[in-house]
């Protein structure tokens, strides 16, 4: 084969996805056992599990431990029926949802997971909206059968009407939800009966059954199921491979995480309907072919993940051409070659060394001080693929070093943390550099900061928080007008110098612009799309 036809053929092998949900409805039981199905691991909890993270973590993991939540994000990698799956880890809190942009621009598919309980949440649906924005497939398991929960039927409208999505069930429950029997596979065409296995969390013991059969063993909640999946074949809810892929309709799946029922057949539906690795746009409109020299877009940094490495990762997403490790590659922002000598693929704690990596493989740079969220990397003719775009910041506040001693310090963690996309960092002559604002999507990133600066640059500091609760991209003419007006504050935005005005309030900002019809305020990126 030659090598586009090698990388040709291992994109196609690739399956580049992320597992979207609110906090509790199962996303890391559901990492664990997709992997445990795949063989990945052979100890439940290993990965990923909450009650499993073992071994040493840095003290903002501690953080991020005491608050139950995940902020560290990567990818986990296993095969599966000859394919390679790259399971990348979205953040699991509201606040930290500027990272979740980032990530989504690595896959290629997203499973959406409800908890068959509450139905569609706050953050699965602010998650759902982002991959809406990419256009991203999306995939929707509905989780937690196996306790009681809603109507099939209701989720199914829920679904409909909160993500416009039309829903496509591939399976259907057999037994409400509290009493699962199994499912019947539509797509496959058979009865697959759900039982625990012994010794818990490996895989469920599945039995094969014919509809006749099925009719006769299981009765009322044989009919049930029947007649329900009547009625989905007389509204046409059924899959269609070109309108999945053009984001207008959702396959659903309905299990279980926990006793793993349902995750092999959602491992067979990623292999079989998931998007492998398309060819990426670019900024000048075209598409980078798959086959081209190699080219990766940097979608997380991430630092000091260990104290064992005191060192700055760069979460890379592959987009075309072959990685080996060692190449030298060009750092697209400043024209610099960067050396690839240290390459890994990361999981939580776990590191293991990567020798080469095909479009849709998330590779892990180690010692990546020069990279950040947005960076492209590539040989051969430039890359540049389109900015990702960042969430409209509603928190702000004044940071300020409590040792004047530890000045440099203080600037040099707050540069440091604004590279790495962990906040934004506003400056203004009128504060000078001493006092930055910190601006956040959520205020636990404010706690996140000061954890950081304390625990990795000795820097303790004092948060003041301002009563600005929206942003406005502006320009140095409004600038002016802007600076005397009052519930009003402009400053630079250190990642991209823009000119940002904040304001207390909508109303402010309203009366603002009424009274200066020629100024420039517009929505920053993420405005124009969040509430619908
Ligand atoms: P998250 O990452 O989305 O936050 O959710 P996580 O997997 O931690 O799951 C949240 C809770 O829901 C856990 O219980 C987990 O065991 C449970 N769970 C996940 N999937 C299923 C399922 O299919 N069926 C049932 N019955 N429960 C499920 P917990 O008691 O909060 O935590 P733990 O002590 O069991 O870890």
């Amino acid at each position: 084969m030659t090598a586009a036809g090698d990388v040709l053929g291992e994109a196609r092998r690739r399956r580049t996805f992320a597992v979207i949900s609110h906090p509790d409805a199962g996303k890391s039981t559901m990492t664990e056992a997709l992997a445990l199905h795949a063989s990945a691991i052979t100890e439940a909890g290993a990965v990923h599990g909450k009650a499993g993270r073992r071994g040493v973590t840095s003290d903002w993991m501690e953080l991020e431990r005491s608050r139950g939540i995940s902020i560290t994000s990567a990818a986990l990698r296993f095969d599966y029926r000859g394919h390679v799956f790259n399971l990348v880890d979205t953040p699991g809190h509201a606040d930290f949802s500027e990272d979740t942009y980032r990530v989504l621009a690595a896959v290629d598919c997203a499973v959406m997971l409800l908890d068959a309980a509450k139905g569609m949440e706050p953050q699965t649906l602010k998650l759902f909206q982002v991959c809406r924005h990419r256009r991203i497939p999306v995939i929707t398991f509905v989780n937690k059968w196996d306790r009681p929960g809603r109507e099939p039927l209701e989720l199914l409208d829920q679904i409909e009407e909160h993500t416009g999505l039309r829903p496509t069930p591939i399976t259907w429950p057999i037994g409400v939800a509290g009493h699962f029997r199994g499912v019947a596979d539509r797509l496959a065409g058979k009865v697959v009966l759900y039982e625990r296995a012994p010794g818990g969390a490996t895989k469920a013991l599945e039995t094969e059954l014919t509809p006749e059969r099925a009719e006769a063993e299981l009765g009322a909640d044989w009919a049930q199921a029947s007649e329900e999946i009547g009625l989905l074949e007389a509204i046409g809810a059924d899959h269609d491979q070109k309108l999945f892929e053009a984001h207008e309709t959702t396959p659903v799946l309905f299990g279980a995480a926990l006793p793993n029922f349902g995750i092999a057949r959602l491992l067979d539906v990623l292999v079989d309907l998931a998007p492998s690795p398309a060819p990426r746009a670019e900024v000048s409109g075209s598409a980078r072919p798959l086959e081209a020299p190699f080219s990766g877009l940097v979608f997380k940094v991430q630092a000091n993940m260990d104290p064992a490495h005191r060192d700055r990762i760069a979460f890379v997403r592959v987009c075309s051409g072959r990685f080996e490790r060692g190449m030298v590659l060009t750092h697209g922002a400043t024209g610099r070659p960067f050396a690839t000598k240290y390459a890994h693929s990361v999981f939580g704690q776990e590191r293991a060394t990567i020798d080469d990596a095909y479009p849709g493989d998330v590779v892990g740079l180690v010692n990546a001080t020069a990279l950040r969220p947005g960076d492209t990397l590539y040989t051969g003719p430039a890359a540049e693929f389109p900015p990702i775009p960042s969430f409209a910041p509603e928190h702000f506040a004044v940071a300020r070093s409590r040792d004047s001693g530890r000045a440099k310090q203080f600037r040099r963690g707050i540069d440091q943390l604004d590279a790495e996309g962990v906040i934004q960092v506003l400056r203004s002559d009128v504060r000078g550099d001493a006092a930055p604002v910190l601006a956040a999507v959520g205020p636990m990133q404010f706690e996140v900061v000061q954890h950081r600066l304390a625990a990795e640059f000795g820097t303790v500091i004092s948060l003041d928080r301002l009563d600005y609760t929206l942003a406005r991209r502006t320009d140095a003419a409004s600038a002016e007008t802007l600076a005397r007006q009052r519930g009003c504050e402009v400053f630079v935005r250190g990642r991209d110098q823009a000119l940002l005005a904040v304001f207390t309030d909508q109303w402010r900002m309203r009366t603002i612009a009424r009274e200066h019809p020629d100024l420039t305020l517009e929505p920053l990126i993420a405005d124009t799309h969040a509430d619908g």
